[in-house]
């Protein structure tokens, strides 16, 4: 029987099993999220050789190199020598600079990392509350803002949502590294893009938008985002709006949910160029692949991020 050592303690494990259980069955401090391999919460570190590809599947190559890999995507082989992440040694403190209610249901949350953190727009990053709570947010802020911007939907039995909601500005959390493929790619620059969100997958979305732009992204760009019932509007609308005025290559598209199916069913791609992001529920994800495949965009062409919580 494989057996995972860890913090001084011997851990016997039938081979097979998700070291992710094992470590939290134990009661040890591991923070998990989606429990898919996407979000990054679950990291710690290895140098035994008994770690199956699949548990490094996503990670960067600093990330690999110190030996990090994701429990949940970790299969006990074989023994294990494990460390856990420890957000205050391993991750970036950063000061809460504010907090504001953009509807009754969705916070922006500012915060000021104490060092630099780099970062392409729409990427996500872990925020720690503490060694035991963590969730992945999108970054909704470019390069240059003073600050990293998240826009926050606050769940009414969410754990993490609530309690970020209610943090203290001056407090410290602890960031991850920014990882994730929605971004802008300057190889896109000749491409139109369609951008397509739901509820608070706008953050990453008009974070794209507003880096492409900046970077003289001008063969069109169409954005697309349904709010949800409990929103009154799109909750960036104003500033969106605004941005269309400066930039006539942006076109908006900002509805209800309740026109997700039609809207769905008429879409249309300006381009067979045409490059697609999409971000959101997984079910909203998964909601678009059908119309985009009719709509003859090529799988490679399509970039999507599904904000998965880990419950069903
Ligand atoms: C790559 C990525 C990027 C993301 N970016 C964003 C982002 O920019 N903005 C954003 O808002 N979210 C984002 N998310 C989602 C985010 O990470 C969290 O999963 C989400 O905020 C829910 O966390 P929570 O702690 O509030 O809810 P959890 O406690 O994790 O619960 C998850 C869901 O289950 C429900 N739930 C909890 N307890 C119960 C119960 N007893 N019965 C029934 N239902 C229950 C909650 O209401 C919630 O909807 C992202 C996720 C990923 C993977
Ligand atoms: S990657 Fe492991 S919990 Fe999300």
């Amino acid at each position: 029987m494989p057996e995972v050592r860890v913090r001084g303690r011997a851990l016997p494990v039938e081979a097979g099993k998700c070291l992710l259980d094992v470590l939290q069955g134990a009661g040890l401090p591991v923070t998990s999220s989606c429990r898919a391999g996407h979000c990054q919460t679950c990291l710690v570190r290895s140098d035994s050789c008994a770690i199956p590809a699949s548990a490094r599947h996503g990670l960067g190559a600093a990330q690999r190199k110190q030996g990090w890999l994701l429990s949940c995507q970790c299969p006990v082989q074989g023994d294990l020598d494990i460390q856990l992440l420890d957000p205050a040694r391993d991750g970036t403190p950063a000061t809460v600079h504010s907090l504001d209610w953009l509807t009754p249901s969705l916070v922006r949350l500012r915060l000021v990392p104490q060092r630099a953190v780099r970062f392409a727009p729409g990427q996500h990053v872990t925020l720690w509350l503490d060694d035991r709570l963590a969730r992945p947010y999108s970054i909704a802020s470019l390069s240059g803002d003073p600050w990293l911007e998240f826009h926050v939907r606050v769940h009414s039995q969410g754990i993490f949502s609530r309690e970020i909601s209610r943090v203290d500005v001056g407090r410290i959390i602890h960031l991850g590294i920014p990882t994730g493929h929605i971004r802008f790619d300057t190889q896109w620059l000749e491409h139109p893009l369609l951008l397509l969100s739901r509820g608070s997958g706008l953050a990453p979305i008009q974070a794209v938008a507003r880096e492409a732009l900046n970077q003289g992204h001008a063969p069109g760009i169409t954005l697309w985002h349904w709010h949800s019932d409990t929103d009154d509007g799109c909750y960036l609308g104003e500033a969106l709006l605004e941005l269309q005025q400066a930039h006539p290559s942006l076109t908006l598209h900002l509805h209800h949910a309740k026109q997700l199916a039609a809207d769905l069913q008429r879409l249309h791609i300006a381009s067979r160029r045409t490059v697609a992001l999409a971000a959101g529920s997984p079910t909203f994800v998964e909601q678009l692949r059908r119309p985009l495949f009719m709509a003859g965009l090529p799988g490679r062409q399509i970039i999507d991020e599904a904000f998965a919580t880990g419950r069903a």
